[in-house]
């Protein structure tokens, strides 16, 4: 497991001006000077070019389009490929997020070949795994790591960072529902198992996983001190640079 504890902020479809988002990356960036963290920004694609250049803080994408076209684009409206996230600046990208499951319809397959996409793009992609209100956690979670890994090789998993989100505890999603860190262990043991069945004990292990689902400063720490969480995926309090830095300092000092 890596020894730095992860800390990404999605900052989802927010704020809504360039200057607004330099200042929120600029109070964020703080975090780089500690030591025991990892800090991944994902603004909107938009903003990507206004914020380069720090080096104390990584960009991540929040998307990726599902293949790169040979010649380096294509007829994709809308979409932003991988290699241009790299020319960005990202050095990671989020896949399978459930917002982008439920209102952009991708499927795990689609999901499969957006992270294939990034590893060939030298991005790191975090997949996001979880199940919805009233789906069972084990067999929503077994599908997705199944189908959202087809085809990546024992020497890639390492490459790969794996988002336990609980869709139910995510703040915007409307359930009012908090994971217990109990439930978030339960949840992380249960991914290591799966992943044991594929890569075998010792990848398994070492895979890195990490929870979100409404994380704040107040209960950030126990996914990682109770739930063998590695790391930490931030939606809405990413959005508050005192409360993001807040849960930087306290899973830095853990
Ligand atoms: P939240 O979002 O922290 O606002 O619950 C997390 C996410 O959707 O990634």
């Amino acid at each position: 497991m890596n020894p730095m504890k992860i800390l990404i902020a999605n900052w989802k479809m927010n704020p809504s001006s360039g200057k607004e988002a330099k200042a929120l990356f600029e109070a964020e960036s703080g975090l780089g000077r500690l030591k025991n963290i990892e800090v991944i920004i994902c603004p909107p694609a938009c903003f990507l070019s206004l914020l380069g250049g720090s080096k104390s803080v990584k960009l991540g994408g929040q998307d990726l389009f599902w293949e790169n076209p040979p010649a380096g684009g294509g007829a994709y409206t809308g979409e932003v490929s991988g290699k241009m996230l790299k020319d960005l600046g990202c050095e990671y990208v989020i896949v399978g997020h459930s917002e982008r499951r439920n209102h952009a319809g991708e499927t795990d397959e689609i999901i499969n070949a957006k992270l294939k996409t990034a590893l060939k793009s030298g991005l790191t992609p975090i997949l996001c795994i979880g199940e919805r209100d009233g789906e069972e956690m084990s067999d929503v979670v077994a599908s997705q790591i199944k189908k959202g890994l087809a085809d990546i090789g024992k020497n890639q998993l390492e490459e790969v960072i794996i988002a336990y989100e609980p869709v139910w505890a995510i703040s915007t999603s409307g359930a009012g529902k908090e994971c217990s860190p109990d439930n978030a262990l339960s949840a992380a043991v249960f991914i290591r198992k799966i992943l044991t069945e594929i890569y075998g004990n010792f990848l398994a292990q070492k895979a890195v996983v990490i929870y979100g689902g409404s994380v704040d400063a107040g209960n950030g720490p126990s996914y990682i001190k109770q739930s063998q969480m590695a790391g930490l995926l931030v939606g809405g309090a990413s959005l508050e640079a005192e409360e993001f830095v807040k849960i930087g300092e306290a899973i830095n000092n853990l």
